[in-house]
């Protein structure tokens, strides 16, 4: 499956908007819509609950996006996060050095009398056998030296634009929890080890950003700092090494959790020559893309650096009293740092399915029921019979109150269904005639209701008194067949 098809059903569904699309794009930065918004909250929601909530050893943080410049400084950003950058000398057009070869090139063959071709990335040309030296886009312009470009965003604190009032947008969030490691660890008297998670934007100047929202400036972290005492062994085995292996465990199967098929998943360790100058270790959780391979979420194990070079520039302590061995200790850091953005992605690939239904195709999105932007669809089989709208419609508010519910009567039920699974809502409620009856002949409905289940479209007809409790056992995991074991009177599938 190709990117472009995921990206025309986000644009199609309400899901992703490119960003300032009237005026042309950016092309590097993309809006969420009615679908996206609800999409990424669900996933930032789960990723909290299940670490900063459910863990004991856990805390939250919202730190602020501009920060004192020295912070920059310390961390090594305004000297070190850079990526080498090269121009076409021709067309003006700039790449990151070190990707030069990911991508096709243009070329104007010597051996086809100047044809022009599209070479595959990293390939020589089949009719000459050279391989690329000239601007990959354009085919013609000689490339500059490699140069180092800052990837932060620079900006101004105040109203006056001078050197003095130089800051940055933050690259990372986890710079946030470091510095904000003291006044944590005191204000929660917490003992380590302990971890501090945070969700929010940062920024970077990306050379070449792409792959939809894989790769923007500006997109969403979810991170983790969690601090162990470097002092500790845990069955003979230094305490970070083996708390650095919990946490690509514990990391890898929330993914599962929440959809994504194991086989679509690898870990990537970093060899020496890649790994960061701060870190131990560094391992990545690569996902199955579209295009490739590619890091979803990176953790490392970044030793105490941080905190020492915070300690250093700000001139204030930043260790943990170890009463047992009653000394202090600058904790050793691992550092699960997961996007939001290409977690939304990649559970949108790995959710996307294509069936063929009675001869005819049908796209469902298999989302997790706790990621999907829609719970429950009403739905009313005819849209001219007031008492079941109206019936339909009461019955979205009530369920609205508990599950994001969304009412539709501008199809016939076929298509709503389909329109319901293209964005992965797990669960309609149809009302029709049997529910409500006929008035004028004065035959009671049964006041019973149709659910349908999205992925295998069986349905079942529940008391509406019933609902609420029923989708509670749903919504809290119950599997579909044992519910469903429970009401025998179900329908055809649709
Ligand atoms: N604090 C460590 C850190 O920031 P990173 O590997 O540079 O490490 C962590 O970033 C995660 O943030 C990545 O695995 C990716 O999911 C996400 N990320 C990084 N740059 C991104 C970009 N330009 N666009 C979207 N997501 C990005």
């Amino acid at each position: 499956m190709s990117m472009d098809v995921i990206v025309s059903l986000c644009k199609r569904r309400g899901f992703v908007f490119q960003s300032s699309e009237i005026y042309g794009g950016t092309g590097s930065c993309w809006d969420y819509g009615p679908l996206g918004v609800e999409l990424k909250n669900n996933v930032k929601r789960a990723w909290w609950r299940d670490n900063v909530h459910r863990r004991p050893d856990l805390v939250g943080l919202d730190a602020s996006i501009l920060m004192h410049p020295a912070v920059w400084k310390a961390s090594g950003h305004v000297d070190h996060f850079t990526d080498p950058m090269v121009d076409c000398k021709a067309c003006q057009r700039r790449f990151r050095a070190d990707q030069l070869d990911e991508r096709p090139w243009t070329h104007y063959c010597p051996a086809t009398k100047g044809n022009k071709f599209e070479v595959p990335a990293g390939e020589p040309c089949t009719h000459c056998g050279v391989r690329r030296t000239l601007c990959p886009e354009c085919g013609r312009g000689e490339l500059t030296p490699p140069r180092q470009f800052n990837l932060m965003f620079k900006t101004f604190m105040g109203p006056v634009e001078e050197d003095a009032a130089v800051t940055y947008l933050r690259p990372e969030t986890a710079q946030g929890i470091f510095v904000n490691f003291d006044n944590v660890l005191q204000s929660m008297r917490l003992k380590l080890p302990f971890g501090i998670g945070q969700i929010g934007k940062a920024f970077r100047n990306e050379i070449t950003p792409g792959n939809f929202v894989f790769r923007t400036r500006e997109f969403e972290q979810m991170e983790i700092e969690f601090f162990v005492n470097p002092n500790d062994t845990i069955d003979g085995r230094p305490a970070d090494e083996v708390w650095h292996d919990r946490w690509i465990e514990e990391r890898f199967a929330w993914y599962q959790r929440y959809g994504i098929r194991a086989e679509h998943l690898r870990l990537r360790e970093h060899d020496t020559s890649e790994l960061a100058h701060y870190a131990k270790r560094t391992a990545d959780i690569e996902y199955k893309f579209p295009m490739g391979w590619s890091e979803l979420e990176g953790i490392a194990n970044r030793t105490d650096f941080d905190l020492k070079q915070h300690a250093q520039f700000s001139g204030k302590s930043l260790t943990f009293f170890d009463e047992e061995r009653k000394t202090h200790v600058v904790p050793y850091v691992i550092e699960p740092s997961a996007g939001a953005d290409r977690s939304v992605l990649a559970f949108l690939v790995d959710a996307y399915r294509e069936e063929e239904v009675r001869g005819e195709k049908r796209v469902l999105l298999r989302f997790h029921p706790d990621l999907a932007p829609v719970k429950i669809a009403v739905l009313p089989l005819l849209k001219k019979r007031s008492d079941i709208v109206a019936t339909a419609q009461t019955l979205r508010s009530e369920l609205a109150r508990h599950w994001v519910s969304v009412y539709d009567d501008t199809a016939a039920i076929g298509r709503l269904y389909r329109r319901q699974d293209e964005v992965g809502t797990p669960y309609c409620v149809t009302v029709d005639v049997q529910t409500v009856g006929d008035a004028e002949k004065g035959e009671p409905g049964d006041r019973k209701v149709t659910i349908r289940e999205r992925d295998s479209m069986d349905q079942i007809r529940v008391p509406i008194a019933e609902l609420v409790p029923v989708f509670r056992e749903l919504f809290d995991g119950a599997a579909w067949s044992a519910v469903a074991g429970r009401h025998p009177d179900a329908k055809a599938a649709n």
